[in-house]
């Protein structure tokens, strides 16, 4: 018991939990409303009806979450589930697949599995939203919005208003430059080469946000891709704890994605773009490494395997499949996005300051 508990307090210390102060939310949310675009990390359900082996819409994900199974690829909430709490929002942002017009005035949630900033990224595993077509359907939403509003001047101060959120690029690692035998890009590009094409293609995708009038946008930066189970399983170790030359090669994005962000804010000065250094926001603070096995029994493709028995301390898991951190890692990314703990979490600002800008 002693030891279980001594191991909580690491894993809690590991996940920056314990400078967690608790919130109260209650009456307003702090922004009329909360986009959020992206991929497995935020889908919420998008993918359901789609043909594609990205769903997550069968147990054991969702077993953590109010509502239990929605095509959630975690066993209980998203990052951006969590964000959105913490902004006040009474109700979770519904995807943009079944999201009635009743609901869109609060946001709507773009993300699907498997997608990325590059067209073909995810493709071998069926259909997915890149995120070109999540800046189509992101149009659509304004359009209806405004006819609801029925007030230009009032729908673009309105989104204005808005925060939006954009966790996308790992599928253009996971499911394209790391796998040669389908995907070009490895042999067309250097790591560094294809981390800039990345960042000039996410570039454009971001200004199209800004020219459909977001003004306040939080982009996360790539987790350490090398350290999921399933990469670790695939491509080994050589003793280390992560497959570091993917870090590597992910980092090489990351930087970039820094100097883009920096370049936004000075070209748009009436907005302000703000990066999530999630290599920072997970790094482990204890001196207890966490084991990166995951809590679900997982199948080749690094999915859970289809009404398998998870772990049952879920709490003390840091992965939940072979990619998908558990609800508990996303609750200290997303604590840590919206207030950092280092100056080094978010760059300029942490979530709960863009929401008072
Ligand atoms: C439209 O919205 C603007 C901004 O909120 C407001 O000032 C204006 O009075 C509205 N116009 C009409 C016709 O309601
Ligand atoms: C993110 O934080 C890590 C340290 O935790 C740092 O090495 C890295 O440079 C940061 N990345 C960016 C893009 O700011």
């Amino acid at each position: 018991m002693k030891d279980q508990l001594s191991l909580a307090f690491h894993v809690l210390v590991y996940l920056g939990l314990i400078h967690v102060t608790a919130f109260v939310v209650s009456g307003e949310p702090q922004v009329p409303c909360l986009f959020i675009f992206g991929d497995s990390l935020v889908d919420s359900g998008n993918n359901n009806a789609l043909t594609t082996a990205a769903k997550a819409n069968y147990r054991p994900y969702g077993i953590d979450f109010p509502q239990g199974v929605t095509g959630r690829f975690t066993n209980g909430r998203t990052v951006a589930d969590i964000i959105g709490q913490l902004l006040g929002f009474p109700k979770f942002i519904p995807p943009y697949a079944t999201a009635a017009d009743q609901e869109i005035s609060t946001g709507v949630n773009y993300g699907s599995g498997s997608a990325g900033i590059r067209e073909e990224s995810g493709s071998h595993l069926g259909d997915r939203i890149s995120m070109d077509r999540q800046l189509l359907n992101h149009e659509k939403i304004i359009s209806r919005l405004s006819a609801l509003q029925s007030n230009k001047t009032f729908t673009d101060e309105y989104l204005k208003k808005c925060i939006y959120l954009s966790n996308i690029g790992s599928n253009d690692y996971i499911n394209n430059y790391l796998i040669p035998s389908i995907y070009s890009t490895s042999k067309t590009y250097t790591a560094d080469e294809y981390a800039a094409v990345l960042v000039q293609q996410y570039s454009q995708q971001l200004k199209t946000i800004y020219n459909l009038g977001a003004r306040k946008i939080a982009v996360f930066g790539l987790g350490q891709v090398g350290c999921t189970p399933a990469e670790i399983k695939r491509f080994g170790t050589n003793g280390k704890p992560c497959v570091e030359w993917i870090n590597d090669a992910v980092q090489l994005f990351n930087d970039k994605l820094k100097s883009l962000v920096a370049k936004l804010n000075t070209d748009y000065q009436d907005a302000r773009f703000t990066l999530i250094n999630l290599t920072s926001i997970s790094a482990p603070q204890g001196d207890v490494p966490l084991p990166n096995t995951p809590c679900c029994q997982v199948g080749e493709d690094g999915q859970c395997v289809p009404d398998s028995k998870p772990c049952l301390v879920r709490a003390l898991t840091v992965f939940y499949d072979g990619f998908h951190p558990s609800e508990i890692s996303n609750t200290a990314i997303a604590t840590r996005s919206y207030i950092s703990v280092i100056p080094m979490d978010t760059y300029p600002y942490d979530i709960s300051h863009l929401a008072r800008l």
